[in-house]
């Protein structure tokens, strides 16, 4: 096999924290990153096609671990509603949030569902995006919660991105039904169809008063062990309902949102080595005020991701650029912890190990950027300096 060598390259090997490497190189060869470092690239590769960075910033390829790209219709009014003083929970309570997408996504057809969330994803790639998660959970019944995942699953056939899916038949109970009912007879059944039909890499849930308890909750995730599925979970977004430490009894691979967790549950996170992923848009968007405990993260060690939550209610965010400057500002996140919440610690939080740095034997999913330094990524707002994006090895 040969390749190719991108060079003269500020690289951001994200290996622990910006790992900075001046006049750098990375060797390709297919997929495949084969080597990086600094000064001459060794003999092997030396007849090898050089593309020059032209002092430019590389960094790994970014991800966005948690998004809810699938979906009908939009919540504009949901938006004014709130202006004039609802809360979020209470247009949940009164019937609209998750319940109302819910109905505009059942209502949709494929390829409106398709088209959608292409507009969004295509918003991402624009910024250097090259592996993004995307949920169900606006279904809520057999048929579209099975729909969802699939337009998630094509997505990926239209775009040079990789697509890893979660099932969120727990998101919220639907109108008119009962929430132990709903998990028993919809929500597991729906989950183990979606696993037998290859649709599903991880299982997610909604803890919280507005949906489901740490005991629901625990059964969605005993199937998924069942069926050898990692686990994640929307743990104390609104309240603590010890949805953190159900997280870590299980293993996640992350605990989502996170505000109302306490330094008990960034202890059991650590632990278990499970990530906290931070949503700085669902924050900002219904003006939450209480941040998620960083420095208790900092203090046990817990990696710490970033992502858009990009949905149609909490979070109509879909830039992750948008997201790192909200993560510093809004929860006094370093930029250099920013960058690795939407690298590394994003990887990690979807249990791949092949991406989110740039070492030898990894995915090269690359981003180019035309900025000299790693903390211009989260300094701007509302600019996009993403100059080329390497997919798999290819521009
Ligand atoms: O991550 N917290 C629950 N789920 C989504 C909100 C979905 C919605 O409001 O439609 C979230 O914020
Ligand atoms: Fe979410």
């Amino acid at each position: 096999m040969s390749g190719w060598v991108l060079s003269d390259a500020r690289i951001a090997t994200m290996a622990g924290g910006y790992g900075l490497i001046e006049g750098g190189s990375v060797v390709i060869e297919g997929e495949r990153i084969a080597w990086v470092g600094a000064g001459s690239v060794p003999p092997e590769y030396d007849g090898w096609e050089r593309v020059s960075a032209g002092g430019r910033l590389v960094t790994p390829g970014l991800i966005d671990c948690h998004t809810h790209i699938v979906f009908g219709g939009h919540r504009a009014r949901e938006f004014e509603l709130r202006l004039e003083g609802a809360s979020y929970e209470q247009i949940a309570r009164e019937g609209g949030g998750i319940v109302s997408t819910v109905a505009a996504t059942r209502e949709a057809s494929d390829a409106a569902l398709i088209e959608g969330a292409l507009t969004r994803l295509d918003a991402l790639i624009s910024e250097g995006v090259t592996t993004v998660e995307v949920k169900s959970g606006y279904g809520l019944d057999h048929e579209t919660e099975l729909r969802m995942l699939r337009t998630a699953r094509a997505l990926a056939a239209r775009r040079a991105v990789e697509v890893c899916t979660s099932f969120l038949g727990a998101h919220a109970v639907p109108a008119g039904g009962e929430a132990d009912a709903y998990i028993d007879e919809v929500c597991i059944p729906a989950l183990r169809a979606a696993k037998a039909e290859g649709l599903v890499d991880a299982v997610d849930g909604f803890c919280e008063g507005i949906a489901f308890d740490t005991k629901q909750i625990a059964r969605v995730f005993d199937v998924a062990h069942e069926l050898d599925l990692p686990v994640k979970l929307h743990a104390e977004q609104l309240s603590n309902m010890g949805g953190a430490q159900l997280a870590a009894r299980y293993g996640a691979l992350s605990a989502d949102h996170v505000e109302y967790a306490t330094e008990d549950d960034a202890a059991a996170l650590a632990e278990s080595g499970t990530v906290a992923v931070l949503l700085p848009g669902a924050f900002y968007t219904i003006r939450e005020t209480q941040a998620p405990p960083i420095e208790a993260f900092r203090a046990h060690g817990v990696p710490m991701a970033l992502a858009t939550d990009c949905n149609p209610g909490s979070s109509p965010l879909a830039s992750l650029l948008l997201t790192l400057n909200m993560g510093c500002t809004l929860f006094r996140l370093t930029p250099e912890e920013a960058l690795l919440g939407v690298t590394a610690h994003a990887a990690r939080a979807l249990g791949l190990s092949d991406r989110g740095r740039i070492a030898p034997g990894l995915r090269a999913d690359l981003a180019i950027w035309d900025v000299e330094t790693p903390a211009e990524l989260a300094y701007r707002i509302g600019f996009n300096p993403l100059h080329a994006r390497i997919f798999g090895g290819k521009r």
